[in-house]
């Protein structure tokens, strides 16, 4: 298959729809703004929460060999220099002695300063792991580090899962949360953040079968991506050759995405092997085994861990969903979300806002709301609010006409097809229900018709 060179839309256009419709804005605006800090507007809200839903939906609800937990970020500090953080979670910095702007010297093309031209220091190992102090006193007895990923709750908690899950060999404990790094260089958009989510997996196996296991979450995470509607063609995996693997890594893959700036990570898979568990049985002094029945003793299992970011996922999904075509003879702007993903399921527009149509549609919308995100739009042309929707990735619009006064009918109007069906309000519910899980719009209920090929 030949692969997209590039993507379909520019990051400025996105940026510009996120602000604009209320899906993301810059943290601390009216202070200007704070570096590589979102905040995730009314829609974004909705739309990361579907991601995480459908995420803990596909790795924890329907599996019965994993389980889930909610960590806490501030971990004793010992955590990180077991894990190897305190040492190596590192990137090497250098200073422009001229204009004193901070790069990656990993990064850098040439050995000036990209911004001034001028001469560049020695390069020098700069921690990523944000530092604060617990209590009153800030010195160096209550620093604690706010934890640059979520994975290492898991290993500490390994021992606890086994003893309370009963769970044996292969499982997998699955976690979402914030985490925190003071990267050097952020930027394109939300993909590289300083305060950001991940949603990661630790699977423990036993040793021998690592190799099928990693390979069996590579191929379960690609299609997780291509469940929620992302193009095939714009994921692409990059196997760490041997001199890029992360310290703790026996083998690596990324899910790499063409996001407008071209292709980057959007999730690792890593082979940890018996790593983690190792370093925090000897930093602890707790054995972290696993008793196997098979073999009769106690083992150290080894751990694949697919991790992924909330943050990147969001903005690749926004990526593969935008789109521009021409819709009743004008031009809109739309989103193909996946209905799980959409951040409104369906919004209600009365034809005219008279009074005896507002509140028969109002009465509809209070009763889609009992079981979905739905909204609700009177202002101007029914086109112009079609667009809104669309813009906005809402699959399904219900329109209520002066007809629909008389026949208790209402029409629904499929955001990616434009098609449209009328049918009887007291099958309204479990219609959408049916569209909403994949259901043809030409699947007509009883006493429904088409109304707009
Ligand atoms: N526990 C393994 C781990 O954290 P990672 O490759 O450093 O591995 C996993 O991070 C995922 O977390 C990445 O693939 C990315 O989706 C997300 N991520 C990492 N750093 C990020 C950042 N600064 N901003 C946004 N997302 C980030």
């Amino acid at each position: 298959m030949t692969e997209p060179a590039k993507a379909k839309v520019d990051m400025e256009k996105l940026v510009s729809l996120c602000r604009r419709r209320g899906f993301i804005f810059p943290s601390s605006e009216i202070y200007g703004g704070l570096s590589s800090c979102w905040d995730y507007g009314p829609l974004g809200v909705e739309l990361k929460r579907n991601i995480k839903d459908a995420w803990w939906r596909a790795v924890v609800q329907q599996r019965d060999d994993m389980v889930g937990l909610d960590s806490s970020i501030l971990m004793h500090p010992q955590t990180w220099e077991a894990s190897g953080h305190v040492e190596g979670f590192s990137d090497p910095l250098v200073e422009c002695k001229g204009c004193h702007l901070r790069w990656r010297s990993d990064e850098l093309e040439g050995d000036r300063c990209p911004e001034c031209g001028g001469e560049l220091t020695e390069p020098r190992l700069f921690n990523l792991m944000f530092k604060t102090f617990m209590g009153p006193v800030e010195d160096e007895a209550g620093m604690v580090y706010l934890r640059p990923e979520t994975a290492q709750g898991m290993f500490v908690n390994f021992e606890n899962i086994l003893n309370t899950t009963r769970k044996r060999l292969p499982f997998g404990i699955a976690q979402i949360g914030k985490s925190f790094r003071n990267e050097v260089t952020t930027g394109n958009f939300i993909f590289r953040s300083r305060e950001f989510e991940q949603m990661e997996i630790e699977y423990f196996v036993r040793p021998g079968a690592d190799k099928q296991w990693f390979d069996y979450w590579v191929e379960e995470r690609v299609n997780w991506y291509v469940s929620l509607g992302i193009k095939r063609e714009n994921l692409k995996l990059h196997p760490h050759a041997k001199e890029e693997l992360a310290h703790y890594a026996r083998e690596c893959s990324d899910v790499n995405y063409l996001f407008p700036m071209g292709w980057a990570e959007l999730e690792g898979i890593a082979n940890r092997g018996d790593f983690d568990l190792v370093q925090h049985a000897a930093s602890s002094g707790k054995g972290l085994s696993y008793y196997d029945e098979e073999a009769k003793e106690h083992i150290v299992p080894y751990i694949i861990e697919p991790s992924a970011g909330v943050d990147r996922t969001f903005l690749a999904l926004l990526c593969d969903a935008y789109d521009e075509d021409e819709a009743e003879g004008e031009k809109r702007v739309l989103l193909h979300l996946h209905p799980d993903l959409a951040p409104i399921k369906a919004a209600v527009l009365p034809l005219s806002r008279k009074e005896h149509l507002a509140s028969f549609a109002k009465e509809i919308y209070a009763d889609l709301r009992q079981q979905w995100m739905v909204g609700y739009d009177d202002a101007q042309s029914i086109g112009r609010r079609y667009r809104r929707q669309d813009e906005i990735g809402t699959p399904f619009c219900v329109t209520a006409d002066f007809e629909s006064l008389e026949d208790k009918q209402v029409t629904i109007r499929e955001r990616d097809s434009l098609r449209q069906i009328r049918v009887p309000i007291e099958s309204l519910k479990v219609t959408l229900a049916a569209k909403l899980g994949g259901e043809d719009l030409f699947v007509l209920p009883e006493g429904g018709k088409v109304w707009k090929e």
